[in-house]
């Protein structure tokens, strides 16, 4: 087999299967704002939408065709002749045009959705593709349930789709359903038994139904995946796709392990999470990684001492190479004397051992009644201990 490229592509989806769900569509002048914060970001190809979807959609993909350069630009389409001539007019104005064609291959969705036996999905992909290549700059294939298509089906229509001129297979686990060293598995056999596989890029593309999409595309780039579909946020249908910035962190923390580089601007991760939040209206939970708002967040006495000490003792990256704010130690009831006596230097109070020691106490009666402590209940604590002090120095000596 010949040897794989050493660069993985980031392939954007959050306009498209990220804005397929519940609560997530978008304006057209919001996708535009998200893509030239997916363009900064450094992604390589761009899925700006699903072009027979709606007029809006259409819009949205021209739009986004006129304007961003870097990136090149796909349209998504069905294997049927009016979605590709669609998606294809969509592109009008790409500098560089991919048109992403699928259709499924599971038995399942061939039976019960497309109605079509697998001699006519195969002929159906070969036309399809080949309809495509006359359009744009480079076509993606995906046979859709891939992980749950019988395998040898799953080759031959891999092997009909290079034929007629696919040069990138994407093999999606449609439904959440693999784990991740099944869904690797799947690409070392494809890419061992389908003729021309030397010739493609394979890509991975997953669903985070059992929580298992960023381990199951890390895995697929272990199998010889070099793109990864992936969301910001990882937001899609359901429980949504790939977070595209867990994958780009596991392959930066883990670069030792991966050996695969890539085009992401990782400083870039945190401020295109807060853009989508800000877009959508609603943001990743708390304890998300990367991006989530207590991501780099220590509140334990322990681990605050130890972040003091060295960051190096709880945390694998800084924030600020995911361009997140400064770490943030929370004050609660967790916390220690280091910490309650750095965050009093910050806000201009050095006390005396004996001071802070009076603090303490005071601050963990506050800790023990309120989630929060915010900076103002700090600042209030230490007044109230001078306020008392300088009422001890005026009293009159006892005679
Ligand atoms: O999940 C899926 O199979 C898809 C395809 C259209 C690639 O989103
Ligand atoms: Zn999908």
């Amino acid at each position: 087999m010949s040897k794989l490229p050493d660069t993985v592509h980031f392939f954007d989806t959050t306009l498209r299967d990220g804005e397929q769900s519940p609560g997530c569509s978008m304006t057209q002048p919001e996708k535009l704002e998200m893509a030239r914060g997916l363009a900064d970001l450094g992604v390589d190809i761009l899925e700006a939408g699903f072009a027979i979807a709606s007029d809006g959609d259409f819009e949205a993909i021209t739009a986004i065709a006129r304007e961003i350069r870097g990136p090149v630009i796909c349209s998504l389409a069905r294997a049927k002749a009016e979605d590709i001539e669609r998606a294809a007019r969509s592109l009008e104005y790409a500098e560089r045009k991919r048109i992403h064609v699928f259709l499924a291959s599971s038995d399942l969705h061939l039976q019960y959705k497309l109605k079509m036996t697998r001699e006519q999905a195969l002929e159906r992909a070969a036309a399809s593709v080949k309809q495509a290549v006359q359009y744009a700059d480079e076509v993606e294939f995906s046979p859709e349930d891939a992980f749950r298509s019988d395998r040898d089906f799953l080759c031959t229509m891999v092997g009909v789709a290079i034929e007629a001129g696919a040069t990138i297979i994407n093999m999606p686990d449609t439904v959440g359903y693999g784990t991740p060293s099944e869904y690797r598995q799947m690409f070392e056999d494809v890419r061992a038994r389908v003729p021309g596989s030397d010739k493609v890029i394979f890509s991975t593309h997953c669903h985070d139904d059992l929580g298992m999409a960023v381990a199951n595309s890390l895995a697929a780039i272990e199998g010889g995946a070099r793109q990864v579909e992936c969301t910001i946020n990882g937001i899609g249908e359901r429980a949504g796709n790939s977070a595209l910035e867990e994958v780009a962190a596991a392959l930066y923390v883990r670069a030792d392990h991966y050996g695969v580089t890539n085009n992401i601007k990782m400083d870039h991760l945190w401020g295109v999470s807060q853009l989508l939040s800000k877009i959508i209206s609603f943001g990743p939970a708390p304890n998300k990684a990367i991006v989530g708002a207590n991501a780099f967040a220590h509140e334990s006495g322990i681990h605050q001492h130890g972040m003091l000490s060295n960051p190096l003792t709880y945390e694998i990256m800084t924030p600020a190479s995911v361009g997140a704010p400064v770490n943030r130690l929370v004050l609660g009831k967790h916390s220690g004397r280091h910490a309650l006596r750095a965050r009093l230097i910050e806000l201009g109070y050095k006390l005396s051992p004996e001071d802070l020691e009076v603090a303490y106490r005071a601050f963990t009666e506050v800790a023990d009644r309120k989630k929060n402590i915010y900076d103002q209940d700090l600042i209030n604590l230490v007044a109230h201990h001078e306020r008392h002090q300088d009422l001890i120095a005026e009293e009159p000596a006892a005679h």
